[in-house]
């Protein structure tokens, strides 16, 4: 029995992986395969680091695609066993995955890497999320609660919300290397990486959604018109603490929300602009009634007209993420 995938079946994974969301889609991972061990490692390079000041964004997106490769693996027919953070002088090596052969591939492990392909972040408004209180229950037993804690926020905590987020801005106002790297990574892709301007809303837009991050907006007829405001529900995931381990973890959870939400026909969009200043992640951390801290916040709703004709965002080319340490391709079963 073959315990390892061939190099192909990691290229076609790893690019799966590759799709994850990242902060203004910086995708600070890299990824190496010695023909039986699978390595994740956090790009340094690719911190924001005005943004990201304590590097919790960078291991959340890392987290994600984590998880992305365990979802992309499964529909390949293997099982993936994980050792976070193996080596204690190298903090930057993420995980070590190993592979089993799996008994069967489900619908289900086809269709959640499916979604991979299909979900991306939209900054319009939404409706409130049509059949919630029914996929509630579903998508809360689909990821273990000691690794993230979920919270639904409604309409009644969003004047607070929008206040944070206004706060946000304004204690952001003078802050030069938060604005240089709002400009240098949206509103333009450079070497494939970077938040298009077409992923972005217009100014008008951008009122209609008033817990969102403000980013360089774009032109063009008012989408969504039906909407006065948005309605989503704005999901918290929060942790214990903010240690490596707690936050590449949640990384993962928010891969599963974000994924769960996207079969079941919603629209997502992360949010992390109010996480990122104490104060305002203070505010958050209130209305969640919770000692725990929250991570990151999920707008998450029903979209009249979805975007499906909007090209997907750019990822780095495979070349670029993944490298080949041992035998390039091995027999294994694919
Ligand atoms: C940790 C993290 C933080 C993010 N923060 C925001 C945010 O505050 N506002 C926003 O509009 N998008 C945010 N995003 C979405 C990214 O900009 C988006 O994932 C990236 O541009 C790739 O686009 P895609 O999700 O459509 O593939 C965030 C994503 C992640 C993973």
């Amino acid at each position: 029995m073959t315990t390892a995938p061939t190099g192909e079946t990691i290229e076609k994974a790893v690019f799966l992986a590759g799709r994850a969301p990242s902060l203004h889609n910086s995708q600070p991972w890299r990824w190496t395969f010695d023909g039986s061990a699978l390595r994740l490692f956090a790009v340094p390079d690719r911190l924001l680091s005005a943004t990201d000041t304590s590097g919790r964004q960078l291991l959340l997106s890392c987290g994600i695609a984590l998880d992305h490769l365990r979802v992309a693996m499964a529909a390949a027919g293997w099982r993936i066993s994980v050792a976070r953070f193996p080596n204690p002088n190298n903090l930057d090596h993420l995980a070590t995955i190993t592979f089993q052969p799996a008994q069967i591939v489900t619908d289900g492990d086809r269709d959640r890497a499916e979604a991979i392909l299909r979900r991306h972040t939209d900054r319009l408004p939404f409706a409130a999320p049509a059949g919630w209180s029914d996929f509630e229950p579903v998508l809360r037993a689909t990821f273990d609660p000691t690794d993230a804690v979920l919270d639904v926020l409604w309409d009644d905590s969003r004047p607070a919300l929008a206040h944070a987020s206004e706060m946000t801005a304004s204690l952001r106002r003078y802050d030069s290397g938060y604005h240089a790297e709002l400009h240098w990574w949206t509103g333009h892709t450079v070497a494939d990486a970077g938040v298009p301007r077409e992923a972005l809303i217009t100014q008008e837009e951008q009122t209609r959604v008033d817990v969102g991050r403000k980013l360089p907006t774009s032109t063009g007829p008012a989408r969504r018109p039906e909407l006065s405001a948005d309605h989503s529900a704005i999901l918290v995931l929060s942790t214990d603490g903010d240690t490596q381990q707690e936050v590449l973890r949640c990384g993962e959870v928010l891969s599963t929300v974000l994924l769960e939400c996207t079969l079941a026909g919603y629209a997502t969009c992360p949010l992390t602009h109010v996480t990122e200043l104490a104060r305002s992640r203070a505010v958050v951390r209130e209305l969640t009634d919770r000692s725990q801290w929250p991570q990151v916040l999920i707008r998450v709703g029903s979209a009249p007209q979805p975007e499906d004709e909007r090209p997907a965002t750019p990822r780095l080319p495979l070349s670029e993420i993944l490298q080949f340490d041992g035998p390039a391709t091995t027999s294994g079963q694919n």
